[in-house]
């Protein structure tokens, strides 16, 4: 795609978000459009699909659970059992489809960021990571941990992830909600990527000596 068309199907897929979202959500879908253009650039990602998929992750939140479900069964992408069980996770998986079926988005990279932004999974891509980050930390989220975050997600990417994961897990379980398999293996994912970084470092230190 030319960068005039890019530019001009952005501009579409905000038209049509202000549209069919409240003005909340449609201020904190550009803005993570923006966070994840931005760390995009820093972690070496496409910034215009970084963009398109963080502009429309929650494009489908606002729907009735009813046509969320419906969605998530006509997509493109499996759904587990537990993702089933926990409907504050649907619209990511909703997401995905209606951008697929109704917005002509045929890339799977920029579908699977929107697919996956609720609930993660273990080795997750790196527009899928951004994706995920990005809807922690763009401007408008104001909780607690929120500047600890920003400065995670510039400082180091697998970190911030792990911390990220730990945050959802503790607030799914105060919520006593099903907790969805995927997120416990991207927990337990991050945290191995992190030992044996540690680990690698520590022998080349070893080594050198
Ligand atoms: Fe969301
Ligand atoms: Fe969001």
């Amino acid at each position: 795609m030319s960068k005039a068309d890019q530019n001009e199907q952005i501009r579409n897929m905000t038209a049509l978000l202000k549209a069919r979202l409240s003005k909340k959500r449609f201020t904190h879908s550009v803005n993570v459009a923006r966070a994840a253009f931005a760390l995009a650039e820093r972690w070496g990602a496409d910034t215009q699909k970084a963009y398109l998929a963080g502009l429309l992750h929650d494009c489908c939140k606002e729907l009735p659970f009813s046509e969320q479900e419906e969605l998530m069964r006509g997509g493109p992408f499996a759904v587990s059992e537990t993702e089933w069980l926990c409907k504050p996770v649907w619209h990511g998986i909703a997401a995905a489809s209606f951008m697929h079926a109704e917005l002509g988005i045929d890339d799977m990279e920029v579908l699977s960021a929107a697919r996956w932004h609720t609930v993660g999974h273990a080795n997750m891509t790196k527009l899928e990571e951004i994706v995920y980050m990005a809807d922690l930390i763009s401007a408008d989220r104001t909780y607690r941990d929120v500047e600890r975050f920003r400065k995670m997600a510039q400082n180091d990417l697998d970190k911030a992830m792990l911390c990220a994961f730990e945050w959802a897990i503790e607030s799914v379980l105060k919520k006593e909600t099903p907790l969805p398999v995927t997120t416990v293996e991207a927990y337990n994912f991050y945290l191995k990527k992190i030992a044996d970084r540690t680990d690698t470092k520590s022998k080349s230190a070893e080594h050198k000596k």
